[in-house]
């Protein structure tokens, strides 16, 4: 029992404090409708459907007025939302480290999820958890790269091919322990720093690659929110087939 109680947790931490400007909508994409409901509803549902997630914790811009429009009931006292989002993705994860720093310890572990990856799956979050354990290194969710890789030397010409191998695109959740990961975002410089990795790698850290997955992705163009549709509706008939 007492050892239970002194096992770290695993909690979660949403951003969603951009604005979505790339989808060039009339509302932050993280609201917009998909399948029914807001984005931002699928991503909660994943992260709050992993039993081994103890809580979870989204960042609201401060002027948000789209939050409150929607029912966030089924997730009950299980999610807490915070207003205090900042100009950057990095900002907005340091603030929301900040607010909830009275209620974890510095060795839980915190996932760091964009809302704008609806489609995560328990089956990602679970493999994240178990491969990384009790590694203080932390660990992403990442891809190998299977394109071959250019790179542009202006006008939209190729000056060379990056060899791939080895490379690997960042997904999310990424997986640190509070106390290290506050530290980190304390001592980077945010408006650089894309994924709370790079900011772990600065502190000399090398985080564990754990394989993710194509679904996985990330709604940054309109395009991408029909795909995020029509993968949600594959899963979706492919339950009610399972069900009879
Ligand atoms: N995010 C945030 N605070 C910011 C900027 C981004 O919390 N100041 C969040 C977004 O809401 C999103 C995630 O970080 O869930 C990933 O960022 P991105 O896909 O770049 O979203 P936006 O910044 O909203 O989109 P864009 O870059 O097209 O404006
Ligand atoms: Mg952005």
């Amino acid at each position: 029992m007492t050892s239970r109680l002194l096992m770290p947790r695993h909690v979660a931490l949403v951003p969603a404090a951009g604005t979505g400007s790339r989808m060039d909508a009339q509302l932050p994409k993280q609201y917009l409708p998909l399948a029914g409901r807001p984005v931002l509803w699928h991503t909660l549902r994943a992260l709050a459907s992993v039993a081994r997630i103890d809580h979870v914790w989204v960042v609201l811009s401060a002027g948000d007025q789209w939050f409150d429009r929607h029912d966030w009931s089924v997730f009950g006292a299980r999610l807490t939302a915070l207003r205090c989002g900042g100009p950057s993705r990095a900002a907005s994860v340091l603030a929301g480290l900040r607010a909830m720093q009275p209620h974890v310890a510095g060795s839980d572990w915190v996932l760091v999820h964009d809302a704008a990856r609806p489609c995560l799956t328990a089956d990602l979050v679970e493999r994240l958890i178990d491969t990384v354990g009790e590694d203080d290194a932390g660990g992403i969710l990442a891809l190998p790269i299977a394109d071959t890789v250019k790179r542009e030397g202006g006008g939209g010409r190729i000056v060379e091919t990056v060899p791939r191998a080895g490379l690997w695109a960042a997904q999310t959740p990424q997986m640190f322990r509070h106390a290290m990961l506050l530290e980190a975002l304390s001592n980077a410089a945010l408006d650089q720093v894309t994924d709370e990795a790079s900011a772990m790698e600065a502190t000399g850290v090398q985080p564990r690659l754990v394989m993710g997955d194509v679904c996985n992705m990330k709604i940054t163009l309109p395009a991408d929110l029909v795909l995020a549709e029509t993968l949600l509706a594959g899963r979706q008939s492919r339950t009610e087939r399972q069900n009879g």
